[in-house]
């Protein structure tokens, strides 16, 4: 299924967005040339939005579930202020081993710690709170993620979720026939759109990406 956004449209605001700095710019590279699924990344246009979030909320500590091989960690990390942390969390090995060589050559080693293993594991080992928390691991566990990133949240802290208009196919009639992916993010975007702890709204950027706040 097509993006959601034309591409001319996508080039066009590509580029006329602050250019990535060269370190996520190796990140991106070696993201297409070796991994399976590169559009899993958030790239240069949602990873300003993610630094721009980061830097204009003054987050301190971000949580991050999907690291994938490192993109929006660093683009929220260069945003913290001294002593910030991002903690990211990946189950994949394969996914971590890129990501651990990046953030160990980028200007942000130090504000970056991964965990590997699946998410909901290594959180039993972090307490919040936290000023902005990134959702962008596997869907049908969204539900899940987005209760554990409350449960976490700082006062006025924010929840950023990725994917959430998944290529369209949330809207019924573009996909009859959907998969558990689909079905799970349209539970999630109709539970949390009910849920009188929260305010949110959903941004139709790239692949449609939802902020979070508490009532
Ligand atoms: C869409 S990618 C993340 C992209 C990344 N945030 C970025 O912007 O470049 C999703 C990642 O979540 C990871 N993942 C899937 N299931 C997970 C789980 N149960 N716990 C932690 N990570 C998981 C996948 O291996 C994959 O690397």
């Amino acid at each position: 299924m097509a993006g959601l956004v034309p591409e001319d449209i996508e080039r066009y605001a590509d580029a006329r967005t602050t250019a990535e700095p060269e370190h996520l710019r190796a990140v991106a590279e070696e993201t297409r040339e070796r991994t399976r699924s590169p559009g899993m990344m958030s790239g240069h246009v949602e990873g300003r939005l993610l630094e721009m979030l980061v830097h204009s909320s003054g987050a301190r500590r971000v949580l991050e579930f999907g690291t994938f091989t490192g993109y929006s960690a660093l683009s929220m990390a260069a945003a913290l202020p001294d002593g910030g942390t991002v903690v990211t969390l990946e189950v994949s090995e394969e996914h971590a081993e890129i990501a651990r060589r990046h953030i160990a050559a980028s200007p942000y080693a130090d504000r970056v710690d991964l965990r590997v293993g699946p998410a909901l594991e290594s959180l039993e080992d972090v307490d919040g709170p936290f000023d902005l928390v990134f959702i962008d691991a596997d869907k049908p566990s969204y539900g899940l993620y987005f209760e554990a990133a409350l449960e976490r949240l700082a006062e006025r802290g924010l929840i950023v979720v990725d994917n959430t208009l998944w290529s369209g196919r949330v809207v019924d009639e573009r996909d009859p026939d959907p998969d558990d992916s689909t079905l799970a993010l349209r539970r999630f975007n109709d539970t949390v759109a009910r849920d009188e702890r929260v305010v949110c709204v959903i941004l139709t950027i790239r692949d449609g990406v939802t902020l979070i706040r508490r009532a």
